[in-house]
């Protein structure tokens, strides 16, 4: 039989060239064309390689297609269960993409030591560690005696042949770059390997019902490293985030096949692992200056879930010719947008001042609803007066400089109100009973502004 004839495959967007190319001619990338030999046909021909869900394979009604509640596994971890949408489904395929070093890792060895110890064996499989680095890892993060295997192994075969022995309640990838399929001559890392890798794992989760964690390693720019295609694969794409310089840590949904997108979970590194932190607003304001120019406490909402933040902005004389606007945590569209407003409806001068805005605890935000909190910011600065302490708000800025309602607003009141704020500055239509309303505000003041002049007169008279 012939061998194979080499195809060229894009390592960013995986489409196919028959010959090597500087350049792909589908997403434009450079350089990213490597060279893969696919497999040898096996006997059965393409067909053994497809996934049967079910014996039979004819359509059924809508109607009898019985409802499962397949009951999820608990990692042990709630914040972690919660980013997942209430725990792992059994049979899922969740892959967990984030920085070197940022506590992937970490996290999965705390989750797998939980389940061996409460559900039954679990299978961690690293081809980035040794054993004996797993269990040093391990020893910190008080992992005791529970039916954990740990495997050193890069080879995807010798991995599907372990979970077939041990049938684990659980099984983790750790890095899904390291591992290789005998199949194919590329290199471990390279599209045709990872998918392959992703694509068996599938199989092999959907077959015999085990939820599998994938560990996912991100490019510079931030996306998962070569496999945009993993991310189809997969039933839920988790991304670990967060800033080496701080201590805490965020989970967040992208994709979610069994639950809510945008969902986060929030956890702090300490000395002994990940602690989950079930009160984020607190931590995030922790070390809030009180009656300072340029810091607000705007409500943005993340998935289910309010959080409190603190926007901070500093304005001041720019020394150089032209002005410079940074921001950290917002869009920076976004802020030269609202600086627009403010120049235009709010009569702020801004010309020749030099913007800076940060949102505290390296947090993101990127909803309207933070627009408010911004603005309030840099009026606060731009005055130098302080916003008075115990006031939150949030709403969207139009471009004529109106206050726009948002969506949630009883659950931002409350959270407000839980952590001792005494006012809250909302849009007006939010307050309009006919339009849902905004509750009876559980203790905060409520202040109904229809546009940034307004907003700025209730905070700053
Ligand atoms: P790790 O889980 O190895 O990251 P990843 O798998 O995402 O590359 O996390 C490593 C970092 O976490 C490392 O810088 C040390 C820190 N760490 C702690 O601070 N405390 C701990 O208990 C552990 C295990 C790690
Ligand atoms: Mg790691």
């Amino acid at each position: 039989m012939k061998s194979p004839k080499p195809v060229f495959v894009c390592q960013d967007c995986g489409a196919q060239a028959p010959k090597w190319m500087g350049r792909c001619v589908e997403c434009g990338a450079w350089n990213s064309l490597v060279e893969e030999r696919p497999a040898q046909a096996p006997a059965g021909g393409a067909a053994s390689h497809r996934y049967h869900p079910g014996a039979g394979g004819e359509a059924r009604l809508y109607a009898e297609v019985e409802t499962t509640t397949a009951a999820r596994l608990s990692t042990g971890i709630g914040e972690f269960d919660r980013v997942l949408g209430g725990g792992v489904v059994p049979g899922s395929l969740v892959l967990l993409g984030g920085e070197p070093g940022i506590g992937k890792s970490t996290l999965l060895l705390q989750a797998a030591a939980h389940v061996a110890r409460d559900v039954g064996p679990v299978l961690y499989s690293s081809g980035e560690e040794s054993e004996h680095q797993i269990k040093s890892r391990g020893e910190r993060l008080g992992v005791d005696r529970a039916p954990l295997y740990l495997l050193a192994e890069t080879c995807l075969e010798r991995i599907l042949e372990e979970i077939a022995r041990l049938k684990p309640a659980l099984v983790i990838v750790d890095s899904i770059q390291t591992i290789f399929s005998l199949k194919f001559q590329s290199a471990p890392g390279s599209i045709g390997q990872v998918r392959e890798a992703a694509t068996q794992l599938l199989f092999t989760a959907k077959g015999s019902n085990v939820p599998t964690f994938l560990v996912g390693h991100v490019t510079k720019d931030g996306s998962l490293a070569g496999p945009k295609a993993l991310e189809h694969v997969v039933d839920t794409v988790l991304y670990f985030e967060g800033e080496r310089h701080h201590s805490h840590r965020v989970v967040r949904a992208v994709k979610n096949r069994f639950g809510a997108v945008s969902e986060l979970g929030v956890f702090e590194m300490t000395g002994g692992g990940l602690r989950p932190v079930p009160n984020p607003s607190k931590l995030f304001l922790a070390e809030r200056p009180v009656d300072s120019p340029g810091s607000a406490v705007l409500c943005s909402i993340e998935g289910s879930r309010p959080i409190l933040v603190e926007v901070q902005a500093l304005v001041s004389t720019s020394s150089y010719g032209n002005a410079r606007r940074m921001a950290s945590g917002i869009d920076q569209q976004r802020l030269a947008l609202l600086l627009a407003v403010l120049e235009k409806r709010a009569g702020l001068n801004l010309l020749g001042e030099d913007v800076f805005v940060n949102i505290a605890g390296g947090m993101t935000v990127d909803e309207p609803a933070a627009d408010l909190g911004i603005v309030a910011a840099v009026a606060s600065s731009v005055r130098n007066r302080p916003i008075p302490a115990g006031t939150a708000l949030f709403g969207e800025v139009g471009l004529a400089g109106e206050v726009r309602g948002i969506s949630q607003a009883p659950l931002r009141i409350r959270e407000a109100a839980q952590m001792g704020f005494q006012r809250c500055i909302v849009p007006e239509a939010n307050l309009d009973p006919s339009a849902g309303g905004a509750g009876d505000g559980d203790g905060c003041e409520l202040v109904g502004v229809r546009s940034v002049g307004e907003a700025l007169d209730a905070l700053l008279p």
